[in-house]
């Protein structure tokens, strides 16, 4: 059987990047103020560093203005809500991304409920995640949509085009991932289940699925034989894993090698979802400065 085609994310991700700069310039040569994106990183997470650095880099990369707020991990909740606050009433702050995890000390859910949702370009605000959970099929995303799984239903769409009727079938129910790459699929008029840790016969209902997102936080565990013929898997995994010579190397949540026999798309790890999450923060923010500017939305 021939081998499942590469779902090049590094590359949608580029042109994504490089279609939201030509959004950013043309706004400004409208005389609308440049977007802004301000980050929020309470503590030093090493992982967390590497993500907010390379928010902010991608941000100034496509002309958008970049605010870098790092803050020591003992900040109090008042002292992390009354930042907020701030940039949420700043005018040159298009978006707000406040990086999770938060010390465990602050109360995340009063964190994101404090972010002006017009501003919550990470789709986590309970206003934003219950219009994803309310949208009609087909509807337009026209409020802020979490990155990763934007991201996750743009690449399925550029390389399946319709996916009306598929089985898709999701692995894994966080908040962040999982519910809301169901929500979107099911815009998609996809037939959506989700499966999870306490699934009863999680290879089993693998094998239903036209279309495969697994977001589940376990290297390898999608084997090949759990794969229909021909569907298209999405990996959202991002496990560190002991490779050769004693380094550590990166995996995904599927079996790759034995996927590439059996799929008929697959996304690579690293090179697939992840560079998606970047530039889909990059379109949420250009969207949120349309929107303050009066502006319609545009897919770009
Ligand atoms: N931590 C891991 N992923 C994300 C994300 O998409 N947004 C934020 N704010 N924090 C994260």
């Amino acid at each position: 059987m021939a081998e499942a085609k590469l779902i090049d994310g590094k590359a949608f991700a580029a042109g994504l990047r490089s279609r939201v700069a030509e959004g950013v310039a043309a706004l400004v040569a409208e005389g609308v103020a440049r977007p802004g994106l301000a980050t929020v990183l309470v503590g030093a997470d090493p992982a967390s560093e590497v993500y907010v650095r390379s928010k902010g880099k991608t941000a100034a990369e496509i002309g958008m203005a970049s605010f870098d707020h790092r803050l020591p991990a003992e900040t109090t909740q008042a002292q992390l809500l009354e930042l907020i606050g701030r940039l949420n009433a700043d005018p040159a702050v298009s978006g707000i991304l406040v990086q999770l995890p938060l010390p465990r000390h602050i109360d995340t859910t009063q964190i994101l409920l404090a972010v002006d949702p017009a501003k919550d370009v990470d789709g986590f605000h309970p206003i934003n995640v219950g219009r994803l959970g309310a949208i009609a099929a087909g509807a337009p995303l026209d409020f802020p949509v979490p990155c990763t799984p934007l991201g996750c239903s743009m690449l399925l769409a550029d390389a399946l085009g319709s996916l009306a009727g598929k089985n898709a079938v999701v692995l894994g129910r966080s908040t962040l991932v999982g519910r809301p790459v169901a929500q979107l699929l099911l815009r998609a008029d996809c037939t959506v289940t989700i499966g999870h840790s306490r699934t009863r016969d999680l290879a089993a209902l693998c094998r239903t699925a036209d279309i495969l997102v697994v977001a589940i936080g376990k290297p390898e565990l999608v084997k090949g034989d759990w794969i229909k013929p021909g569907a298209a898997v999405i990996d959202v995994g991002i496990n560190r894993v002991p490779g050769a010579e004693g380094k550590t190397k990166l995996v995904g949540d599927v079996a790759f090698a034995e996927a590439m026999k059996v799929a008929g798309h697959i996304t690579p790890v690293p090179g697939g979802v992840g560079p998606m999450t970047v530039a889909c923060l990059m379109y949420n923010t250009l969207q949120a400065a349309r929107r303050a500017a009066g502006l319609p939305f545009v897919a770009v």
